[in-house]
């Protein structure tokens, strides 16, 4: 079967980790047939992560900037498009999470939170289409919010409010962009292992793992590369006609709360 994404060049941020959903993302873009950008606040992974995607055949560079800075984020998009010549797709998915009662917040978190998850995708998401307009041939951006997006977690009020922002924001850039064909959508995972999730209480010990498992309808994390196979979806010609649309990619775990006990 053709690959569906070849000749089409893809960004993603926090994609430097080997276990993060950044990766598993850009691994099934480039098993699609994508060129892909790979993008880190943290460098160290970031030639091995470009090496990995160019031994399957893709073209692959690293660019290491934290997307909540504006002007790395501008500086970014200028090297990629300098070496890759083109941005199709891009993927704002860089995220942090602090696990904090409400009544503990503190300013410093609360300001990374802000930074990262709701400034960091402003600027990827306005530099991604200033891209594709300047290119004139449309385009594909992603961004990876949570199932906190649509259902309310104890102890990440903050986190879980910048992601259900993104519903917004993805729909109204969905409007503004629609007029150059750039679609606008996102992708809610609901519990992966990566290393955002380490230190999460419930994750401390196997009695916290087990009851998370047994919280997800299908009882079990996610892999990061499930995450990717629904950003392929809305990347694809699959995706042609779909914007400002919310995928949950979370085994069931959004649906609600309650099970049927051990079931
Ligand atoms: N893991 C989960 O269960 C889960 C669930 C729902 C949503 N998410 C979301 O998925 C996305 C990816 O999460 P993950 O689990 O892979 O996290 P992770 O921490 O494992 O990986 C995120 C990567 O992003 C990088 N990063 C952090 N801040 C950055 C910045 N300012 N600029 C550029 N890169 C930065 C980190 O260095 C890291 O390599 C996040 O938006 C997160 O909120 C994760």
């Amino acid at each position: 079967m053709d690959k569906r994404l070849q000749n089409k060049v893809a960004l993603v941020t926090g994609a430097g980790d080997p276990r993060s959903i950044g990766w598993g993302i850009a691994l099934a873009l480039a098993d699609e047939g994508a060129d892909v950008v790979v993008n880190d606040v943290n460098p160290s992974g970031l030639d091995d992560r470009a090496a990995d995607l160019r031994a399957r055949g893709v073209r692959a560079m690293g660019c290491a900037a934290n997307v909540a800075d504006s002007g790395a984020v501008t500086a970014m998009f200028a090297a990629a498009v300098a070496e890759m010549g083109r941005i199709d797709i891009v993927v704002s998915n860089a995220g942090i999470i602090r696990w904090e009662h409400f009544l503990d917040i503190t300013p410093d978190n609360l300001r990374a939170l802000v930074d990262v998850n709701l400034k960091g995708n402003v600027y990827v998401c306005r530099a991604a289409a200033q891209q594709m307009i300047a290119q004139g041939e449309g385009g594909r951006i992603i961004i990876t919010s949570s199932v906190q997006a649509h259902r309310q977690f104890p102890i990440t009020p903050v986190y879980g409010a910048t992601k259900h922002a993104m519903f917004t924001f993805v729909g109204a850039l969905a409007l503004e962009l629609a007029p150059h064909n750039i679609t606008v959508n996102h992708i809610g995972p609901g519990w992966v292992r990566s290393a955002l999730n380490d230190p999460a209480p419930d994750q401390q010990d196997a009695q916290g793992i087990e009851a998370n498992r047994r919280a997800v309808p299908l009882h079990r994390p996610g892999d990061a590369y499930e995450m990717g196979r629904a950003v392929v979806y809305y990347a694809s010609p699959d995706g042609d006609y779909v914007t400002g649309d919310y995928t949950r990619v979370d085994g069931g775990l959004g649906i609600g709360k309650y099970s049927l006990g051990n079931v």
